[in-house]
Formats: C-alpha cells, structure tokens, sequence
C-alpha cells in the first residue's frame, strides 16, 4: 500500500513548485542554502521539463536531474517529482499534430504554450506512458522521494477536445454506458427536434450548432471528458505504484469552482493516495478569505476528511487577472494558515524562485525578483518558522459543524442553456450560503446529495438542480431522523439526464419538503420583491420567485408582492424527527443569515455571537490532541474565548480564558486535556 502521506516527510509540507532548469547551475547551490534559511521541508520539481528529459524521442538525458536529486537529498529537503505529461515536447507533435486538440468550433490549438493535449489521442497516450515508466524506473527509489505529481491540473486549461479521436473514444463511451442506441434515445430525449439516432455510428461531441445542441448530450460530453483525463490519471498512476511501490500518487487539483469547474473531484478524491490542491484569491473585491475558506473546506471534503496538501497558492500577486494586487504584510501567512487549520498538512507555492522569462515572470515567488532583502522574503522565512512550531498538528482532523450539498454534475447541467432565467447563477447561491454560515462562525463540510448526512445536525442545499431519486430518498431519510435541512429554490428539478422528474416540481424534493412548485416565476433585472414574517417584519428577493402550493408545510413568509402575492416564500416542513425549510427567491444576506438563524435553532446549534466578525476559528483534533485556529483578518484586534487552557504554539505562551488575537494576526493553541 502507498503512503497517504509525504514518504520520509516529518514536518508540515513548506516549499514550492521549482523549475531549476530555467537557472545555470550555480544558482541551485543558492537555492538550496535559502531553502534551508526558509524551512523548505519539500519541493515540487520536474513537472514541465518533458522536453528536457526526453530531448529527442527515446533518448533520455536524466543527468540534471540526478544532480538536482542528489543536491536536495543532500539538504534534507523531499521531492515531490512531477510526471511532464502536461508539456510534451515540440519533436512529439511533428510525429502526432493530431494530439493537438480541437475545440467546439473546430479550431485545432498549437504547441507553445502547455496543456494542449488530447486526451483520446493513442500517440499521447503512449508517449506519456513511456515517460513515466522511464522515470518511475530511474527515480522510482530515489532517496529523496517523497510524492509522485502527475500531470499538472487536469481540467485546466482544455477541459474537452471535440476532435475526430474524441468522437470515436465517446461513441466508445456511450455504448458501454447505454449498452443500445434506443436506451440513449430515451436518456437524450432526442424524440425532441427529430435528434434520434439509429446507429452509435452517427453521433459526435456536442460540436458548433446553429441553435441550442441536445443537452443531455452535452451533460454526458462533460462526464465523458472528466472519465477521460481520469483514465490517463490511472495509467500513470498505475504505472508508478507498480514501479515506484509505496511512494504516495498525487495529482494537483483546482477544487475552486471558478479555477476549474469540468472535474468531478468526488470521483478523483478515490483515485488520489493523497489529495493536493492549488488556491489563489480571485481578487474581485469580495472577501477572498471566505472564497478561501470555502475551497479549503471544499478539498478537505473530496479527501473525505482526511489531511489534505495545499500543494499551490501564491506568496503575493499573481499575473493572469485583469488586476493583480500584491498581498497585504501578514496576508500570506494568514491565507497558509487558513488552509492548515481547514485540514492542509503544509502550505506549499508557485514557485519557489520567481522567473526571469517566460509567461509568468511577473508571478510572485517565494524568492521574489528582488531577493532577499525584501518584505515577501521576510515573511517567507517567517511561514517557515511558524509552520514548523506546528509540526503537532499533522495528521489531524478539521471538526466541522454543519454540510453544504455540492455535486459537480449538478453544476454541469445547471449551467447548459435555455433555462427559465440567466440571473440565476448557483455558484453566486453557494458562495453565498457559504459565507452566511462563515459569518455564523460555523466550519462547513461540504457533502455530495448521496452521502451519509447523519452525523450532520444542518444540511444546506444552496442550488442543485440535477438531484437522483437516490439523493431525494436519502434526504427525506436524513429529515426523519431528525436531521434540518434548508434548500435553496430551483433544486431537485431534474434527475441525471437532465429530465424533469415526473410530476409536480420539485420532483426530487416534494416530500420532504411539502409542498410543489406549480410554476418559476423569474424577476426582471433589478426587480426585486418584498416578503413578510409572521411578526410583521420584512426581508427582500430578487431574481426568483416560484408559485408555491403547500402540501403539509407551514407558511412562514410569505410574498407582498409582485406576480406571486399572496404566496409562500419561506416556508418550514416537520416531517418525521426533523424539519424541512424551503426559500423559493434570492435572498439577500441579510434574510439568508435569518433564515439560516431559525434552521440552526431548528437543528440545536447554539449561535457564537461572543466571535467578532472576520476572526475565524476553527479546529483540528486527533491523536497528537486539540488545536484551535484562530485567524484575524479584520483591522482590530480581537478575542477569542477558550474552554480549556493550553498553550499558543506560535509564540509559546499559555493561553487561558480569553485569546488575544491582534489585527491581522493567527494564534493557534493547544488544548490541554
Ligand atoms: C497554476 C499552475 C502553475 C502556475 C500557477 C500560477 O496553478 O499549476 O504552474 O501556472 O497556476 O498561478
Ligand atoms: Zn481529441
């Protein structure tokens, strides 16, 4: 069995993606020297240097690499090894320019740059093969070796190909997953628009069409694409466990919907041996320390729990959106060490030194263009330091309060055209629940619909529109024994062929909610409604309205106005042990936090008021004892009550009663028994 864990990695994961290649090398001598002054503990290395290794088809040149080994091993710092597979080189697509994939609109994309790659292309699949197996079979043993990086982010940057051999592999596909041509038919809906098929032979990706393509097609070209990459995962995969035997795999995940959204990290979370994720703030005004939060929490939960690695995040800016602000002092600490406490055992960066060439020479470093005498430096040096004094924690488990459902194939279907209105973005109702509960001080797992809720005193389903029958039972399930659950409106519609579930809406969901939909009604831009509780006060919606018909459920609030007056808005289900809340427009912040106010005193979850805004706390707990986090990242200082003494790990003070956290600080104590 692999390792879940770094091999022979003893602290917290610190370091970052190094690409000594782009240096002469006298400058690794340096590299590694500072990498010993910052407590690097590992580096990710050799992840686009396929045309290095591999110069001309066949012939390997592994010597720079074995000096590089050699060097870090030297130093004690552990090597996470990357397979190239990403970047093959340009010899490769003179022998295969049909490994270059095409998009929907039939434009074939061309070497320079990384990542254009057909997945169903048998030369790349070869070819990749080789390279593994070459390294696996060189380094497979290596002193020095702590992690296998496959690939580089699968999904990102082309998700699908729509090329000739992609047309065939899907046919492939389909057959296996409908067995015949007419139980397609009838999964596809393609009586609609005279779409049906007679032979297997005659259907292609959901390639350019003059109006709106079948969209149960599209939805399984998405699951296609993701089995795909999956497939060629497995293959290097596979070839490095036979090889390379205990040395954990890994490949670098984007879990952040809006970094990378075509794959479905719950099926990748069982093919991993340890799952890593790449972070980085979108800085779009919002508060990037909640979008932070919620990805960390969300690669926690694909890992099941289970420790997990931050294997990318930057040190300060980046360069590839539109405006790319440095961090502010202490925001990089503050941003590692949100991901330790949300389970990462490390925090680890692009890149170790910052380029001098190349596209991403104005990405920031841990080793900035200025060198060492500089602020990021400084702080680089610092993380390094006060991740090792957490050395304890590894290996512990993040305690979460409350789940969010969260299903990737419902946000692939939710997002195919012609739906009753394009305000309704889901992803804008995740984060916005989200950061509702983040607000109420509670850690969110996050669930997929099938899963076991039991544990969970609240559920929330913010928007899932594509629900399984499965997953309706098994939240009915859930609220009779006594579970809460909140659902957000347009959910439960469809089931996994994006068709309407028979009967009233929503289909999935009526029971255990009580009630059905008899009919959207969606606001015009701007427009917004006025609803009122049972005392009299009011909240406010907007985007969305439904014409709800209660069938057991109470009314709690209700429309004032518009199209729907007069008709539910809110309303509350008891229904075996449990309670059931329905919302069938947008709220706004303010009514999400009352609504999510009632249901938590529904489930028993006691408010934390005593915790100020923008300090987060959370905790990690296992055999090496309990750890609290406490992140301020408000402009005051704050503080945080304890229940128990213990001990402030980062500046090695006893901590009892009340823990002070200055303005843009972190704490972390250990609990005493
Ligand atoms: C991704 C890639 C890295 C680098 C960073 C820059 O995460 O994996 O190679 O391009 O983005 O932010
Ligand atoms: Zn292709």
């Amino acid at each position: 069995m692999p390792d879940t864990t770094p091999t022979g990695l003893t602290r917290l994961a610190f370091g970052g993606d190094y690409n000594p290649e782009q240096w002469p090398e006298s400058v690794w001598h340096e590299d590694v020297r500072l990498m010993r002054e910052a407590g690097v503990t590992m580096v990710s290395v050799g992840i686009f240097s396929w045309a290095l290794l591999e110069p001309t088809p066949g012939t390997y040149e592994f010597g720079w690499l074995d000096r590089l080994l050699d060097l870090l091993h030297e130093h004690g710092i552990r090597v996470d090894l990357g397979t190239p597979t990403v970047a093959p080189p340009a010899w490769f697509y003179r022998a295969h320019p049909d490994a270059l994939p095409v998009t929907a609109d039939g434009t074939r994309y061309e070497f320079g740059s990384r990542g254009a790659i057909c997945h169903s292309n048998a030369g790349y699949r070869a070819a990749a093969a080789a390279i593994t197996t070459a390294l696996a079979e060189r380094y497979g043993a290596h002193p020095a070796l702590a992690l296998w990086h496959v690939h580089n982010e699968y999904g990102v940057p082309v998700s699908a190909c729509y090329c000739d051999s992609c047309a065939a592999h899907f046919r492939r596909w389909l057959a296996g997953t409908y067995g015949t041509v007419d139980e397609l038919n009838e999964a596809w809906g393609t009586a609609f628009w005279g779409q049906r098929y007679t032979d297997f032979g005659q259907i292609n990706p959901p390639r350019a069409t003059p109006t709106v393509g079948n969209p149960a097609q599209a939805l399984d070209y998405k699951r296609f694409a993701d089995a795909t990459l999956r497939e060629n995962f497995r293959m290097e995969r596979d070839i490095l466990h036979r090889l390379s035997p205990g040395i954990p795999v890994t490949t670098n995940f984007m879990t952040a919907l809006s970094q990378c959204d075509s794959i479905d990290y719950w099926a990748w979370g069982r093919e991993v041996d340890l799952v890593t994720n790449d972070h980085y703030l979108i800085t779009d005004g919002r508060r990037t320390h909640v979008n932070l939060a919620m990805a960390a929490d969300l690669t926690r939960s694909v890992a099941g729990g289970a420790p997990w690695l931050l294997l990318e995040h930057s040190t300060s800016g980046v360069n590839w959106q539109p405006r790319n602000p440095a961090k502010a002092p202490g925001q990089m600490a503050r941003n590692s060490l949100a991901h330790v406490a949300r389970g990462s055992d490390g925090a680890m960066f692009f890149q170790w030194r910052q380029s001098r060439r190349g596209a991403e020479k104005f990405h920031s470093a841990m080793l900035p263009h200025g060198g060492t005498d500089t602020r990021v430096w400084r702080e680089v040096v610092e993380l390094g330091a006060s991740l090792d004094s957490l050395s304890p924690i590894r290996g512990t488990r993040t305690q979460a309060d409350v789940a969010v459902l969260w299903d990737w194939h419902s946000w692939w279907a939710q997002n195919l055209q012609w739906r009753p209105s394009e305000d309704h973005d889901p992803r804008e109702r995740a984060d916005a629940f989200y950061e509702a509960l983040y607000d109420r001080h509670l850690t969110v797992d996050f669930a997929h619909p099938e899963a076991d809720l039991s544990r969970y005193p609240l559920v929330v389903v913010p928007a899932l529109y594509l629900m399984t029958e499965a997953a309706g039972n098994n939240l009915e399930e859930y609220v009779e024994n006594g579970g809460t659950l909140v659902v957000s409106y347009f959910s439960g519609i469809v089931d996994e062929h994006d068709a309407v579930h028979e009967g009233p809406y929503p289909g999935a969901l009526r029971d255990v909610l009580g009630l059905t939909v008899e009919e959207f009604s969606p606001l015009l831009k701007g427009e917004r409604v006025r609803i009122t509780g049972p005392d009299g006060s009011e909240l406010s919606g907007d985007v969305w309205t439904e014409f709800v018909v209660p069938r057991g459920a109470e009314t709690v609030w209700t429309y004032a106005d518009g199209l729907t007056a007069g008709h539910p808005a809110i309303t509350r289900h008891r229904h075996g042990e449990g309670s059931a809340w329905y919302v069938s427009t947008r709220l706004d912040v303010h009514g999400l936090d009352a609504l999510l106010g009632w249901a938590a005193d529904d489930a028993g979850i006691a408010p934390r008021a005593d915790l100020p805004r923008d300090v987060e706390v959370v905790c990690r707990a296992g055999e090496s004892g309990a750890f609290l986090f406490a992140i301020n990242h408000s402009a005051l200082d704050a503080k945080v009550p304890l229940e128990a003494h213990g001990t402030e790990l980062l500046t090695g003070e006893g901590a009892a009663g009340h823990l002070g956290v200055p303005a843009g600080a972190v704490r972390v104590v250990r609990l005493d028994d």
